[in-house]
């Protein structure tokens, strides 16, 4: 589903690690935007109707033989454009100035000062602390530009005004730049005159609209895990065709204790969805009997699960008629990525998804989140009256418990892993830390060591407890829980899980480690 028509501001991507960030910050102002590859064509640029372009910043120089080659003529569309970064240098070197290459791209707080009266500082002191970007540096600026502002030793802002040209060597979309979030405002509002009209009620709106349309009195289907993606997704869908949605939630014996029961009942009864529950544990513990390979407990879990569906589709489409259509919960961070100039990053893990079914099943997708970022899909949710309990969930993996407990997934295993990462969700919870970290859980090792309880001698299993802070998941920093939450947690486990004698903090960030354990 695309939003063609919505004005927008067309972010190009030059490869920076901040070019989501910009497209978010700009949807912030309730004003759309879309990224796409610098390498994108005209045609394409165009067809997102911008208002305004930005080039992002990047880690190349323009003198670089694999500098991304983006088509100059995006600044000659007529649109104001605004360049961040590598994109004051794409501009300078596009529009006849020179740049000088510098050996080493650097980060770090810088000064500026402002020079000049112009709309993209407006409102703003005539300092600023800025994130700043030490790169190549514009030797001489190209015809018809002035400098605007500088730091003691660099040029830190440019313009041409009358060619609606502004570039900052800084990075306004990052938190540390102070006044960042108003300069981009002065860029939306002051100079490309975009309206403030994107809302979270006009995206539920139009999706709603637009899905009623392309399926018409078909059906659909839709995996669900009860995580928020897919919940958000189904309910948008919900909405615009009701019971003809049927959401397919499978137990794959690795959930979380109690889930299969809770997740179905918050859907049903909270969102009104169309839930056909199925109860696969047996099928899936008796595939994963006796393996220990994680990327092999991935895999068997993942093709199960397509088998599951498949089978449950079938019965479906026998006992309610055709369906046509497959709902996912793709997220736009999901999408760039498949076309951003760095390509996809590598697979480290190879993740369980259902990315396999609609080849298997021959069904045309319905992805009404992919414009969508992960907060964005939250605040969706909740302008839809969704719970904050379901929309504040941490992630979840597809393969559940399989990949936090190490060595052979069995059910006995699988029992004392649910009980010991209850409590440490439980305690997380109750210190009111839930929402402030990441993921949190509990890993069952298959180290068996000795202890002691009352007068006897114990000789059980290891449970380690991992907290972690991240922003998507790429990188994560470890949680250092207070003191207090940690000995409730260990105390509980060793106590309330017989199986269970001896708990662990893990104290890795990613990288070098990863979230999970396998
Ligand atoms: P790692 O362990 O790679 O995890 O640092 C990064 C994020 O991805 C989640 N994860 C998975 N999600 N299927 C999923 O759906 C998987 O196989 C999988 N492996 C890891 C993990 O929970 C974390 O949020």
């Amino acid at each position: 589903m695309e939003h063609t028509a919505l004005p927008s501001i067309v972010v190009l991507d030059f490869g920076s690690q901040y070019t989501q960030l910009i497209a978010r910050r700009i949807r912030e102002q309730n004003v759309f935007s879309v990224v796409l590859p610098c390498t994108a064509k005209l045609q394409e640029v165009r067809s997102h109707n911008p208002v305004g372009i930005i080039l992002s910043g990047g880690p190349c120089s323009v003198y670089d033989v694999d500098a991304p080659p983006a088509d100059p003529q995006v600044l000659e569309l007529g649109l104001p454009v605004l360049g961040i970064c590598y994109g004051l240098q794409f501009m300078t070197h596009a529009l006849g100035g020179t740049v000088h290459a510098a050996s080493k791209r650097e980060y770090g707080h810088a000064e500026v000062s402002v020079l000049e009266t112009s709309v993209l500082f407006r409102g703003l002191p005539e300092t600023l602390s800025v994130w700043m970007s030490h790169g190549d540096e514009a030797d001489s600026l190209a015809p018809g530009f002035r400098l605007i502002a500088r730091t003691s030793n660099a040029v830190a802002a440019i313009e041409n005004a009358a060619a609606g040209y502004y570039a900052v060597q800084f990075h306004p979309e990052v938190h540390h730049t102070k006044f960042g979030t108003d300069l981009l405002k002065n860029f939306l509002f002051g100079i490309c005159q975009a309206q403030p009209s994107w809302t979270p009620q006009k995206f539920i709106d139009s999706s709603i609209a637009q899905i009623r349309q392309t399926v018409g009195e078909g059906r659909a289907l839709c995996a669900i895990s009860g995580g928020v993606d897919s919940s958000v997704a189904a309910t948008l869908v919900h909405r615009a065709i009701g019971d003809r949605l049927t959401c397919v939630f499978v137990n794959n014996g690795v959930l979380r204790k109690d889930e299969y029961a809770k997740v179905q009942h918050n859907l049903r009864t909270k969102l009104n969805l169309n839930i056909d529950a199925v109860d696969a544990s047996e099928r899936f513990l008796s595939k994963l009997a006796g393996v220990t390979d994680p990327e092999r407990k991935r895999k068997i879990i993942g093709n199960e699960f397509i088998e599951v569906f498949d089978e449950e589709s079938q019965r479906i489409k026998r006992e309610y008629g055709e369906v046509q259509w497959l709902v996912q919960g793709t997220l736009y961070p999901d999408v760039i990525e498949s076309v951003s100039v760095r390509g996809p990053s590598v697979t480290i893990k190879s993740h369980h998804n259902v990315g396999g079914l609609p080849a298997k099943m021959k069904l045309k997708l319905i992805e009404p989140l992919r414009d969508l970022f992960k907060d964005e899909v939250r605040r969706i949710g909740r302008d839809m009256g969704m719970p904050d309990e379901m929309l504040q969930r941490q992630p979840f993996p597809g393969p559940g418990l399989a990949v936090r407990i190490l060595g052979e997934v069995t059910p006995e295993r699988v029992a004392l892993l649910q009980e010991a990462d209850d409590i440490v969700v439980g305690e997380i919870k109750r210190a009111g830390l839930y929402e402030q970290v990441w993921q949190s859980f509990a890993v069952l090792l298959p180290v068996m060591s000795v202890g002691v309880m009352g007068d006897q001698r114990t000789y059980a299993y290891t449970c380690a407890v991992r907290a972690v802070t991240s922003e998507d998941g790429m990188t994560a920093d470890w949680v250092p829980l207070p003191h207090e939450v940690l000995k409730s947690i260990s105390s509980r486990i060793v106590n309330e899980v017989p199986g269970i004698n001896r708990v662990v903090y893990d104290i890795t960030s990613k990288p070098p480690g990863t979230i999970e354990w396998e």
